[in-house]
């Protein structure tokens, strides 16, 4: 599926003293199979943003387009299902006695069958390492297994394009790692992941693309190394790094992912 936002404008509680413009004609388009990050300071407008791409919120004005049509023609239920979109602390959501039926839950309720549903429950937890959880309450369970949970459950609906507002917000170093896992994979898999993140160096390894926003605007878009290099003041330190090498050693290149950067230093240095 291709996704596009264009022009998209956004106003909280519009007309009250409380009104606030968080968008302000973004756009941007989500590509078959790509990962894209999503990136800014807090504010900036990216929960905001990523909650059009299956119109949980309205534009103001502006559109959302799927393979070039108009969302809002398609049923709600089935653009959700294909625009699967896990909340920034989606651990809140988890309601039933135990993770199974949890996940269970939305598969059921498109009129799903038993069988069907019991495999993409297994499948969908074993794809975020949380299959041993099955049985257990999700309220019983630590925050980065119920945030795996969380993200098993909108996999289970089988979305072409899924949406994770800071899936790795407090998270360990192995747990992230495993969910960085899971967004190659699904790009593999030829899902779309848009993947909202304060961790510049997990954008430096996972995205395909980059959407730098900055008070409700899109400030940048491109590759990794296209926007970090282009807005120094937010890219990750491997960058930061060569570009202060680069005046005087111009061989250095823009590498953005670790290995990358570790690789082209050496060189430098070795040569
Ligand atoms: N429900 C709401 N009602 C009113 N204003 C809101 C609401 N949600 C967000 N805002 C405002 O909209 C703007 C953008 O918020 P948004 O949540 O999209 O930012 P964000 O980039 O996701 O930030 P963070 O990194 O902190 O999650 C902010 O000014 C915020 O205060
Ligand atoms: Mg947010």
């Amino acid at each position: 599926m291709r996704l596009e936002l264009r022009d998209v404008h956004h106003v909280y509680s519009p007309g009250t003293p409380f009104e606030v413009v968080a968008l302000r004609g973004v756009t941007l388009s989500v590509e078959p199979g790509e990962v894209l990050s999503i990136v800014g300071g807090t504010g900036s407008g990216k929960s905001t943003l990523v909650q059009h791409m299956n119109l949980l919120l309205v534009p103001a004005s502006g559109q959302v387009l799927v393979d070039g049509e108009d969302a809002r023609t398609l049923k709600k239920s089935e653009l959700r299902r294909r625009v699967g979109l896990v909340f920034q602390f989606p651990e809140a959501a988890l309601f039933a006695p135990t993770v199974q039926e949890d996940v269970a839950f939305a598969p059921h309720r498109i009129g799903l069958g038993d069988e069907e549903v019991r495999t993409r429950v297994r499948q969908s937890l074993a794809a975020v390492g949380a299959g041993h959880l099955a049985e257990r309450s999700p309220f019983a369970l630590s925050g980065g297994e119920k945030r795996r949970v969380a993200i098993a459950g909108v996999l289970a609906m089988g979305p072409e394009v899924l949406v994770l507002d800071e899936p790795t917000a407090g998270l360990d170093p192995a747990t992230r790692q495993d969910l960085l896992g899971l967004v190659r994979g699904l790009r593999e898999a030829g899902i779309s992941v848009v993947f909202v993140t304060h961790d510049l160096d997990e954008v430096a390894e996972v995205a395909d693309r980059v959407c730098l926003m900055e008070g409700g605007v899109a400030r940048a878009v491109g590759t990794p190394a296209e926007v970090f290099y282009a807005n120094l003041e937010n890219a990750p330190a491997t960058v930061q790094i060569v570009a202060g090498l680069k005046a005087a050693y111009p061989g250095v290149g823009e590498p953005v992912r670790f290995e990358e950067t570790t690789a082209a230093l050496r060189e430098l240095l070795e040569g």
